[in-house]
């Protein structure tokens, strides 16, 4: 079984080192992406506070579609061209949004999130999906989540093989 420990909390930063260092411990002994995706996803959303929403969404070579997460239910399928995802698959970059009501296209699926992080998951070069997490605290997420949660998926990527 695997016991998550408590995370230090004094520190954004703290926070993250040591949510790296149980996310490598997680998905250590697994390739299996979605049994990685779900651990990670549920390792997330119980450690860090303030969030609503916390999971993936996978590319089909088309549209990305809903992957393990955790919060409310959540639409399925995201074209490229929509939504906060759908700009962090497109443009490969992360998507920082401090308050969803002024990104236009933004897809609401849980009515409560306020602010919205999006990292896309590149493997050997080829995007896979991108990885989003939703708070219903305007303004949640700044450079040390950016920063912390793409290290995160980096752990997600290397799991992979
Ligand atoms: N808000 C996202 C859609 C996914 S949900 O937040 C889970 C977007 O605009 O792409």
């Amino acid at each position: 079984m695997f016991a998550a420990a408590s995370i230090r909390t004094d520190s954004k930063a703290e926070s993250y080192a040591d949510l790296l260092v149980q996310a490598r411990a997680l998905l250590a002994d697994e390739q299996d992406r979605i049994a990685n995706a779900a651990n990670f996803s549920a390792l997330v959303y119980q450690a860090l506070p303030q969030l609503n929403w916390a999971g993936f969404y996978f590319f089909d070579g088309v549209e990305l579609v809903l992957g393990p997460f955790q919060g409310k239910p959540a639409c399925v399928r995201i074209a490229l061209e929509r939504g906060v995802c759908g700009a962090a698959a497109r443009l490969r970059q992360t998507q920082v949004v401090p308050d969803v009501h002024d990104f236009p296209g933004h897809i609401a699926c849980d009515a409560a999130s306020r602010s919205e992080i999006v990292v896309p998951l590149l493997h050997q070069g080829e995007l896979i999906g991108v990885w989003d997490v939703d708070s219903p605290v305007p303004g949640r997420f700044d450079a040390v989540d950016q920063h912390g949660m793409q290290a995160l998926c980096e752990v997600f990527l290397a799991s992979l093989g």
